[in-house]
């Protein structure tokens, strides 16, 4: 691990207690954590009882066939019950389930009742479709209500969804389709963003196009773009539109599969993360409406992530609709029309909770205090952040220019694998401290240890662990039991490694430090080197390429590549130009390197092993690392030079 960064800590000593008047009215209690800890499985048990059960379940927890994690077994739901149609039982399908604003500025507002009458005839749609309980479905679709709608259509007919962020390439989401054999596809035309409309279609079509598993391909008009329709293309409007409105959810045993969601790992093959059921929903819940204090007939919640990241399945889709939140969907960017948008949106729709990354908190801060300042924030009584490390700067200027210096904020570590929040303070509980996330959530049992996995002490630093299966974790990687017990489970055997690393400090607060593998966090996404590095191989004049995650101020990470071209393969003017643009194809816009080097060669150890950590050094203008066991110390040289004539845009 980089012990710099270890050493490097914030030495942050200001203190946050929550307000008296913010402790009066808090869902969370101190008194959780005692419960969690005198009795976990009760406690879980009790959090399972905010969701609707069609029936009781025998077993808490099995983990008799551990790493594969049973939670609530016997028992039988229905996902999307939960997050709808009982709250129009309850009498709420007046309250608006969503206000949707588009970029252009269009909006809709779907109440509850409206929610489930279009779940209804989605899952109506689906089942016409030939879709039945286990089917994979591929949803590649922008922020509008659609998105959710599909989600929850798939969960309620028992299908498995596998959202992919519509920024990734064709290549990707075919990788991702071939990978569940998905039956159908849900997209649309295209979406806007940054002012236009981003056309969607043409990549489904040519991914498709080698997916032999696709039937259907089902497109949501939304831009009006110009589409070539084939003969598997069905317009959502001509299908779903007609349907009744009228579904009666079936209900499926607690660990019926939910979703399917890839992520990179070390490895230049994405993992399918699986989630299932009902221990999912119940902590998705349980964290939303303690981490969040989400009071459901009073709050306007926003999450800004994308659907297509686990934040945007777990608190965009079934932890705020599971609690009834009233939530804002916003589809486009921070910057359009105008880089005052979001705090425009906050004053419009009267946000109360605002959950966001610290990237795009960063860039606000970049873009100036008078932005935020020409709008009315004082709805927002609470803020979140997500994804990577906060910098205490940034969560200051988060806190008292966004949050009138009166706001909680909750810096959340969790993952995809984890499915739910697993560290955070509680509003009402915790005194908080800027750049920390502070301590595992009740029921969560997190450690931090050495390369041993010796438990380790307050004021150390080292790998962060899980201790204990939650109830929202992962169940597995689709179709690769093997992967997943070598990814999470081998390194200290039992325990579950998360990938981070993390220190404690002298009062036992948690500070996670980021990725210690080869996973870089690039604005929040997870990204691995490998992936990059064979894109890059896979174009003809790359021979050889190194690829690694570089300090960036803004992106957290930016992703920097060293590159060897064949022989034969002389650089041009638009070389560096053109590989960027072939990761984009291969990859998605998201994993273009910021900086490409052309190099004669890498550093490597007299093994082979390419030696990431000086590189990382030169891309991040540091004084080189010790060097003795290059085979080739003086390659590093060249490479500095080269560094500081590279190209970058
Ligand atoms: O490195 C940690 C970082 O994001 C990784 C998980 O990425 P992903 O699965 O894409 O999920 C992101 C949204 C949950 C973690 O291994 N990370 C996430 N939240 C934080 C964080 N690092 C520091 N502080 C956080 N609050």
């Amino acid at each position: 691990m980089n012990n710099e960064s270890l050493e490097n800590l914030s030495t942050e000593s200001r203190l946050y207690p929550p307000s008296a008047d913010f402790v009066a009215q808090a869902n969370a209690k101190a008194e959780m954590y005692e419960a969690a800890t005198s009795d976990r499985l009760k406690f879980w048990e009790q959090q399972a009882e905010r969701l609707s059960w069609h029936k009781k379940w025998n077993q808490i927890l099995d983990w008799s066939n551990a790493p594969f994690a049973k939670w609530f077994s016997g028992g039988e739901l229905n996902v999307a019950y939960n997050c709808v149609d009982r709250h129009v039982e309850s009498g709420h399908g007046e309250q608006v389930a969503i206000y949707f604003e588009g970029e252009p500025g269009d909006t809709r507002t779907i109440t509850y009742s409206q929610l489930k009458d279009e779940v209804s005839k989605a899952a109506n749609a689906l089942i016409e479709l030939g879709i039945k309980k286990g089917d994979r479905v591929a949803i590649y679709l922008p922020m509008i209500p659609e998105a959710t709608i599909a989600m929850l259509a798939c969960a309620r007919i028992g299908a498995i969804h596998s959202v992919v962020f519509g920024g990734f390439s064709a290549e990707a989401l075919r990788s991702r389709i071939e990978d569940a054999s998905a039956k159908l596809v849900i997209t649309a035309d295209g979406g806007f963003r940054k002012g236009n409309a981003f056309a969607l279609k043409p990549a489904v079509d040519e991914a498709v196009q080698k997916s032999p598993s696709v039937e259907n391909v089902l497109v949501v008009k939304r831009c009006g773009n110009e589409v070539a329709f084939g003969e598997k293309d069905i317009w959502w409007h001509d299908l779903v539109d007609k349907q009744s409105t009228e579904h009666s959810p079936e209900f499926f045993e607690s660990e019926t599969p939910l979703f399917i969601l890839y992520t990179s790992g070390t490895t230049g093959k994405p993992k399918g993360i699986l989630h299932t059921s009902g221990g999912y929903l119940t902590q998705a819940a349980f964290t939303h409406f303690n981490v969040f204090d989400l009071k459901p007939d009073k709050d306007i919640y926003w999450c800004t992530a994308d659907v297509g990241w686990v934040t945007g399945h777990s608190y965009v889709v079934y932890g705020p609709l599971a609690n009834r939140a009233s939530q804002l969907i916003y589809e486009g960017t921070p910057d359009t029309p105008h880089k005052a948008r979001w705090w425009e949106l906050v004053e419009k729709y009267k946000v109360s909770i605002l959950y966001t990354a610290p990237t795009a908190i960063r860039t606000f801060m970049k873009w100036g205090d008078d932005l935020p300042a020409q709008h009315d924030l004082s709805s927002l009584r609470l803020l979140g952040s997500v994804g990577e490390p906060i910098n205490p700067e940034a969560w200051i200027w988060y806190r008292e220019v966004i949050g009138s210096s009166k706001t909680p904020i909750v810096d959340t570590w969790w993952q995809t694998e984890t499915g739910s929040i697993m560290i955070s303070p509680l509003p009402g509980v915790t005194e908080t401290k800027p750049g920390s996330a502070m301590r595992p959530l009740p029921g969560i049992s997190a450690a931090v240890v050495n390369d041993k996995g010796e438990v380790l002490g307050n004021g150390k630093g080292g790998y962060l662990t899980l201790r204990e299966p939650w109830p929202s974790m992962l169940r597995g990687i689709w179709g690769d039991d093997e992967r997943y017990k070598e990814t999470y489970w081998s390194q200290y055997p039992g325990i579950y490694f998360a990938g981070d690393g993390a220190k404690l400090d002298d009062d036992g607060a948690i500070w996670v430090l980021g990725r210690v593998d080869d996973v870089m966090n690039v604005s929040g996404h997870r990204i691995s080197t490998t992936e990059v590095e064979s894109a890059l191989v896979s174009n003809p004049m790359v021979a050889e390429a190194a690829v690694v995650g570089a300090s960036d101020e803004m992106t957290g990470q930016a992703i920097v590549a060293f590159v060897i071209l064949r022989q034969g393969a002389t650089e041009g003017p638009d070389t560096v130009q053109e590989l960027r643009n072939h990761v984009a194809k291969e990859i998605g816009a998201i994993a273009k390197p910021k900086k490409i080097l052309i190099v004669a060669e890498v550093p490597k150890t007299r093994s082979g092993k390419i030696m990431r950590r000086l590189l990382r050094d030169v891309a991040e203008n540091r004084t080189l690392g010790d060097v003795t066991t290059l085979a080739d110390p003086t390659v590093m040289n060249l490479i500095s030079q080269g560094m500081t004539t590279g190209s970058e845009d």
